[in-house]
């Protein structure tokens, strides 16, 4: 549940390449800095720096609705906890997420638990955005890439807002001939601020 005040609102975003300063991490930094203008603190999670050994499936969190792994999961899990909005950006990779951003969201597996094993209820509607971006050139397209995250949203009760897909960038620095796009991604960031605020004052 968000512990901030609705006027110190924040924004977690989620950075899912496993390379650095690439297209999606791009759109990413736009995003969290459209959040920013409009008023919000913004905590960016860059998954590859991060210590997360994939689920192995052990039913640990079933009876606890807490993970039996020690690693840097249970600093996410207080990240994802505080966050009033999350927005996830990622590139395509064989037509899903890449390895890195998968482990960490098979590794939510307690909040499933919790919720369908415990029946915890969710508390408090969050709006969340995904930020994809794929070189093209397959005919597969976004959607898979896009159901991992969808999924985990509606596990954690995050509303699923918005979601940007850019097709072409692939070098690092490609994403650069793509202004609208930035551009959209920065409008998001502010989008998510507006929508949780709204939410605050009903
Ligand atoms: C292992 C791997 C798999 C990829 N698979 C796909 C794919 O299935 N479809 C696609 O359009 N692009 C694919 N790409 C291209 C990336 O989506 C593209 O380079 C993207 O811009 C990388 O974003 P990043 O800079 O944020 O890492 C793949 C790239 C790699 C390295």
């Amino acid at each position: 549940m968000p512990m901030s005040a609705p006027d110190t609102l924040t924004i977690l975003g989620i950075a899912g390449s496993p390379r650095r300063h690439g297209n999606s991490e791009r759109l990413l930094d736009e995003c969290l800095a459209g959040a920013r203008a409009a008023g919000a603190e913004v905590d960016k999670l860059v998954v590859v720096e991060c210590d997360i050994a994939p689920c192995t499936g052990c039913g640990g969190c079933a009876p606890s609705g807490v993970c039996v792994i020690s690693d840097d999961m249970a600093d996410v899990y207080e990240r994802l906890d505080g966050a009033d909005a999350v927005v996830v950006a990622s590139p395509v990779y064989f037509a899903t997420v890449p390895a890195v951003l998968k482990a960490l969201y098979d590794r939510l597996q307690p909040y499933w638990a919790r919720r369908y094993v415990h029946g915890e209820q969710v508390s408090l509607r969050r709006p969340g955005a995904l930020l994809l971006v794929r070189g093209g050139g397959d005919p597969f397209g976004f959607e898979a890439a896009a159901a991992p995250t969808r999924s985990v949203f509606a596990v954690l009760g995050i509303d699923y807002a918005e979601e940007l897909h850019v097709e072409g960038p692939d070098a690092p620095e490609d994403i650069e001939r793509f202004p609208a796009e930035l551009a959209n991604a920065a409008r998001i960031g502010r989008s998510l601020v507006e929508s949780v605020r709204r939410e605050s004052q009903r």
